[in-house]
């Protein structure tokens, strides 16, 4: 105000010689200046006449009211607003003119026109000159305003929007480079908003990468680059691991985790609670800045186990767990002042003990001396430590202490535990030993009982045995008698009336059996497999009344299959059958059912039952012929497995022949020949045949060789008289087989005098094979076109001289001989 008061006179001058002083931009002066920097507008005085007189100078700006800058002499200089401290004279020593200007860090509003006024005071208003005009061109470098983050962290598919703008004189033009290669725009990307916008619609993989702005102009460039980065979810790289400390130790459990971006937070639990929610934990716990949970100090209750969540809000958190195990010397919990020991039963004098590590073992004093259980009969420390008396006497009254110990030592004993013996309460009436009611009816079991002088009336409670809870809407309770109202089946069972004060807690039990019922689930279902066969036994249910009998079906299925079938168990009655026609290597579901007059009963729990494999039948025939000795020879226990319908062996995956058919056993002079017809069904894949037989045993191969396709019969001898033999048929293609029907066969007893008999033809008959054998070996030498017409006939007799040599088996007779030559060609076999 001051410096306006002083200038007040020369505004007045001022403003007349103003209105003359326009003039044009024509002889202008034109300056470009840099933002910020300091231009001078350089402006000499002509004194008129050359003379110096005393002047105003004045510099104004166009479109300001007031000059931005007044001097006169030694007043104070006069500076317009907004450029208060940024005009000033040029020095006097200057190579500027007297009335030049310093204008300093120049803005872009100072951009426009100046007119250096110089007025002389004591000369006429229209002597004065125009003043100078001066254009000042403010540049300014490229700034940014806005510009995307530094790290932008997308999912693949996501859109984004980079946003780069800058502001400078001239206006910046704004670039994108990703990575080091400008951005085409196309595709997923494109370049909006007078380039200031970057715009990625969907991102790739290829999309990923660095992205800079580069915002330019004449007077300079500047860049920006942002990171696209793909987000991840947290992962834990360091799980806390399992810990064992003393109590009073410090845990640290780590939770180390990556992930983008890596503003992870870590989260602890303890069991399912948040650790700081866990009150006992509450001043000892923290969680530090890495993520570490630190437990200072660790008290015994702190065991169990501990999780961390890692989340960065990306993607499901991950957590991890670990233990920490917080060992102490045993300590006694609880030390009861009184216990009691029933008079004559048995009785247990409790220890209270926690230990970490287990407990190892207890000590125990009675009247201050050490109890030595082991060297006192009717004394045992159990394993929790406490002292079991399995009869007690009155010795046995005391004051006891006990003292437990593990790997780490121990806190101490017990205090002094007074022990009382004193008898148990006894029951005064007892429940029948069984209840029979109808279903519907109500029963009323009695029960109560006394204590003895100096105890507690004891308290008496009913209980199913099976622990099953009574239902209370049918029960009726007064004092120790229960009634059970409306009885239905699921009432029956056994029931315990248990009567328990201080001293013992006694039981006694009765059977409630509810009749008129159908019948309860058989139970204890064992089955015995086989191969083709599961063979059933189980024990009776509850039949539903002493007057029913009950009858069972078997219900089945093959594991996984929908459809269950039944079979009746027969004669009646019987609690075990066996189910035929069952797979080999096979699962099956067996139930049972019982079913009385009133009805079918409840289903048995289901037993699941393998039936047994089959060695698989190798495909080469030869080296199964190898195999089937070795591991299935005739004379021991064969391939190991019955039969069925279905065939022999575990059927490996292929097309197989249909079933041989009609399988029938015929006597004939020198034995019996089994005879099958080839099966109606893909007879073509038949590559041999093959005869199982049994007694009572398991089952054995007939043939050593296999029968060949075309062959549909075959001689057996020396079936023992009096037995029954089973016979199956198998045709097997070269990966699978099937089975005919089995069949049975009754050996008449009379055939083992046979077969002595025959065995002693055979030996006078040997002479003459003999012969044979010999005229063959010529023949043979001589004669090798016809050795084909003879092989068989050849092959016979060889097999006669094995058997000769072996001399264990009957030959056979010379004359069925050429009959079996023809008919069963070398099939013959002796069984044992
Ligand atoms: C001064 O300004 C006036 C008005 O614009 C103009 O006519 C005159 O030529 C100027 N004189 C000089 C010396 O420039
Ligand atoms: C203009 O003023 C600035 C700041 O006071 C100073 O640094 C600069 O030297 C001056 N320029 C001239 C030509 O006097
Ligand atoms: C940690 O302890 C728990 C429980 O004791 C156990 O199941 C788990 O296997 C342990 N982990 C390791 C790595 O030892
Ligand atoms: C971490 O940062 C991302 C993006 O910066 C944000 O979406 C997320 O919520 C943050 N997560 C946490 C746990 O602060
Ligand atoms: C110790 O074990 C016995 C038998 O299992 C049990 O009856 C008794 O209550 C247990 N005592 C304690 C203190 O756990
Ligand atoms: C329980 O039943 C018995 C025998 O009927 C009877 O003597 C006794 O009084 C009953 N107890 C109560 C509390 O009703
Ligand atoms: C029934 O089976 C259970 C175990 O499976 C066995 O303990 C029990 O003795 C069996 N009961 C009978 C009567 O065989
Ligand atoms: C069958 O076994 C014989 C003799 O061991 C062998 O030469 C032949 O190659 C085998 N054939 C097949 C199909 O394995
Ligand atoms: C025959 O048995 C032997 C040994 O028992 C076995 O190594 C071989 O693989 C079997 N051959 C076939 C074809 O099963
Ligand atoms: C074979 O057995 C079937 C029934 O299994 C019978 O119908 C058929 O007549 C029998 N054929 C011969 C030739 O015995």
């Amino acid at each position: 105000m001051g410096m306006y008061a002083v200038l007040h006179p020369l505004f007045f001058v001022i403003f007349i010689a103003a209105v003359y002083c326009w003039s044009g931009p024509q002889d202008a002066v034109h300056i470009t200046a840099i933002l910020g920097e300091s231009v001078v507008f350089n402006c000499p005085v002509d004194f008129p006449a050359d003379q110096p007189v005393p002047y105003v100078l004045q510099w104004e700006k166009k479109g300001e009211e007031i000059p931005i800058y007044i001097w006169y002499d030694s007043y104070p200089t006069h500076s317009g607003e907004g450029y208060e401290g940024r005009v000033s004279r040029v020095s006097q020593d200057s190579p500027y003119g007297l009335a030049s200007l310093n204008l300093t860090n120049i803005r872009e509003s100072d951009q426009g026109w100046y007119e250096c006024k110089v007025v002389f005071l004591n000369r006429l208003p229209n002597s004065h000159k125009n003043g100078t005009w001066f254009h000042l061109d403010v540049h300014a470098p490229p700034r940014f305003s806005v510009t995307p983050e530094d790290v932008i962290y997308v999912n693949l598919g996501d859109a984004i929007i980079l946003n780069c703008q800058a502001e400078g004189t001239p206006a910046p033009v704004i670039q994108w480079y990703k990575d080091a290669n400008p951005v085409e725009p196309g595709g997923t990307s494109g370049i909006f908003n007078d380039g200031t916008e970057l715009r990625i619609s969907n991102i790739r993989h290829e999309d990923i990468g660095d992205y800079t702005c580069i915002a330019k102009n004449g007077e300079g460039q500047i860049s920006h680059t942002a990171r696209v980065i793909i987000a991840g979810g947290a992962v834990i790289m360091v799980p806390p691991s399992n810990k064992t400390k003393l109590e009073g130790e410090k845990v640290q459990f780590t939770c180390e985790a990556k992930a983008l971006p890596g503003n992870v937070t870590v989260r602890w639990w303890k069991e399912t609670t948040p650790v700081k929610q866990v009150a006992s934990l509450e001043t000892r716990v923290t969680v530090r800045r890495d993520g570490s949970l630190v437990i200072n100090p660790v008290a015994a209750e702190d065991t169990g186990q501990y999780t961390c969540q890692v989340s960065n809000g990306i993607g499901e958190p991950q957590s991890a767990s670990a233990y920490l195990s917080v060992e102490y010397p045993a300590k006694v919990t609880f030390t009861p002042t009184v216990q009691y020991l029933p008079f004559r039963l048995g009785g247990v004098v409790q220890c209270y003990i926690k230990a970490n590590p287990p407990l190892q073992y207890v000590t125990w004093t009675k009247d201050k001396r050490l109890l030595e259980p082991y060297q006192t009969k009717d004394i045992v420390i159990m394993n929790n430590g406490s002292l079991l008396f399995t009869r007690v006497n009155q010795n046995h009254q005391g004051r006891y202490t006990c003292t437990p110990y593990n790997a780490q030592g121990t806190q101490g004993s017990s205090g002094p535990m007074e022990v009382l013996v004193r008898k148990p309460p006894v029951f005064t009436v007892e429940p029948e030993p069984l209840y029979q009611r109808k279903v519907g009816e109500s029963v009323e079991m009695h029960c109560d009982a006394q204590e003895a002088e100096g105890t507690q009336k004891p308290i008496i409670q009913w209980q199913r045995k099976d622990g099953l809870p009574l239902q209370k809407a049918r029960l009726r309770v007064v004092g120790g008698n229960i009634t059970i109202d409306s009885l239905r089946r699921t009432d029956f069972g056994y029931y315990h009336c248990v009567a328990s004060n201080e001293v013992a807690t006694i039981v006694t039990s009765t059977q409630l059996v509810v009749e008129g019922t159908q019948p309860h689930a058989p139970y204890n279902l064992t089955a015995v497999p086989g191969d083709f066969s599961v063979a059933l036994s189980w024990l009776p249910g509850y039949s539903g009344g002493p007057d029913y009998k009950q009858d069972y079906t078997v219900w089945f299925r093959e594991s996984g299959e929908s459809d269950w079938s039944t079979i009746p168990v027969t004669p009646s009655g019987s609690t075990q059958i066996t189910v035929h026609k069952l797979n080999p290597g096979t699962t099956y579901e067996f139930q049972v059912i019982g079913k009385n007059p009133l009805g079918d009963g409840m289903l048995s729990k289901v037993l699941t039952v393998r039936t047994l494999e089959l060695v698989p039948k190798p495909e080469n025939s030869s080296s199964s012929r190898k195999n089937a000795s070795q591991s299935s020879n005739m004379d021991g226990p064969l391939p190991v497995k019955p039969t069925t319908t279905e065939g022999f062996y575990n059927p490996p995956e292929g097309p197989k022949p249909g079933p041989p058919r009609n399988v029938t056993v015929t006597e004939i002079s020198n034995g019996f020949v089994i005879t099958w017809q080839a099966p109606l069904e893909k007879a073509h894949l038949i590559q041999y045949y093959e005869i199982k037989y049994k007694t009572d045993g398991p089952w054995k191969t007939l043939n050593r060789g296999q029968v060949r396709p075309e062959d549909t019969s075959y001689l057996v001898k020396n079936l023992v008289g009096g037995r029954t033999y089973h016979f199956r048929v198998l045709a097997y293609s070269a990966k699978s087989y099937e089975s005919s029907d089995e069949i049975k066969f009754p050996v008449p007893a009379r055939v083992k005098h046979k077969a002595i008999t025959a065995g002693v033809v055979g030996g006078i008959l040997f002479f003459i094979v003999a012969i044979i054998l010999s005229v063959c070996a010529v023949k043979i030498c001589n004669k090798r076109k016809r050795r084909k017409q003879e092989k068989e006939y050849n092959m016979v007799a060889c097999r006669v001289t094995d058997v000769r040599n072996g001399g264990q088996t009957a030959p056979v007779s010379q004359v069925p001989l050429k009959k079996v030559v023809a008919s069963y060609r070398d099939y013959s076999l002796e069984l044992p």
